[in-house]
């Protein structure tokens, strides 16, 4: 079993929220093509209470975040998942406050989560979760690319895995834009008046989503095949969600 998560970093059940669904259905299908058994959850920031980090270092003793807010049930969420396909709505050239506090207060956590395997804080476990990012905004050219590199870095600082779709549409991610409407429902109607640049980011979204679910199974499955590799504790937290 597969588990995917989907994450979505608008407060509004908007453009993201579609292109995280389009990238949730595919997965799905892509799943039912290859007999493989999978499970789909869905997170947002939507409606959610999270502070920014203030480095108070609590969480470096035992990975709990002394901020009480929605954080923890997001974090449980990250770690349970094989795949995270994030769906960012693009703010300020960059990613929406709400997600910037989330992952950085998980990459911190996860020091003091596994405390005990490397006491010093020698190195950060390597959970190699596949990580795939969808961007859009209200104009082209603004920020897309710099949002979908800030989510690879995030991949890259956690131990997980970042993918792309597939070329010509997806180059490190997907990306798309709304052709300057910021309505909510701008790239649903755009998708079904059949508009090219509407087709690109749907189309770059699926093929991110079964390339991440494809590469989810080859590391499972090379996982379960290379014990020694994963007798490495800097796997630990890969070896934990094999089960
Ligand atoms: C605070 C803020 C900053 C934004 N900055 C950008 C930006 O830098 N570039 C851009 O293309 N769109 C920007 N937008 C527009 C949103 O990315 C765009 O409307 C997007 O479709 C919203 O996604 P959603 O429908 O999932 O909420 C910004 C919106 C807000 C609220």
């Amino acid at each position: 079993m597969i588990k995917v998560l989907g994450f979505c970093a608008s407060p509004r059940m908007g453009n993201s929220l579609y292109l995280l669904n389009k990238a949730m259905d595919e997965i799905k299908i892509h799943a039912g093509n290859l007999g493989e058994e999978v499970s789909v959850e869905i997170c947002s920031v939507r409606g959610k209470k999270l502070s920014g980090c203030v480095m108070c270092q609590g969480c470096m003793k035992d990975g709990i975040c002394i901020i009480k807010d929605d954080f923890k049930e997001m974090q449980d969420m990250w770690l349970n998942a094989d795949v995270i396909i994030y769906s960012v709505p693009v703010y300020h050239m960059g990613m929406p406050a709400q997600m910037k506090a989330f992952i950085d207060r998980l990459g911190n956590s996860m020091f003091g989560r596994y405390k005990e395997i490397f006491p010093n804080m020698t190195t950060a476990p390597k959970p190699l979760k596949v990580v795939g990012c969808i961007a859009q905004g209200v104009h082209a050219f603004s920020g897309q690319e710099h949002t979908i590199t800030q989510v690879i870095n995030h991949a890259m600082i956690c131990g997980c895995v970042p993918v792309a779709g597939d070329l010509w549409e997806s180059y490190i991610g997907a990306g798309g834009w709304t052709s300057n409407d910021e309505n909510r429902n701008a790239l649903e109607e755009q998708y079904e008046d059949g508009t090219e640049d509407s087709r690109i980011v749907v189309t770059s979204s699926q093929s991110l989503a079964r390339r991440a679910l494809d590469i989810a199974i080859l590391l499972k499955n090379g996982g379960i095949n290379s014990r020694k590799v994963i007798d490495d504790p800097v796997y630990i937290a890969f070896r934990d969600n094999l089960q």
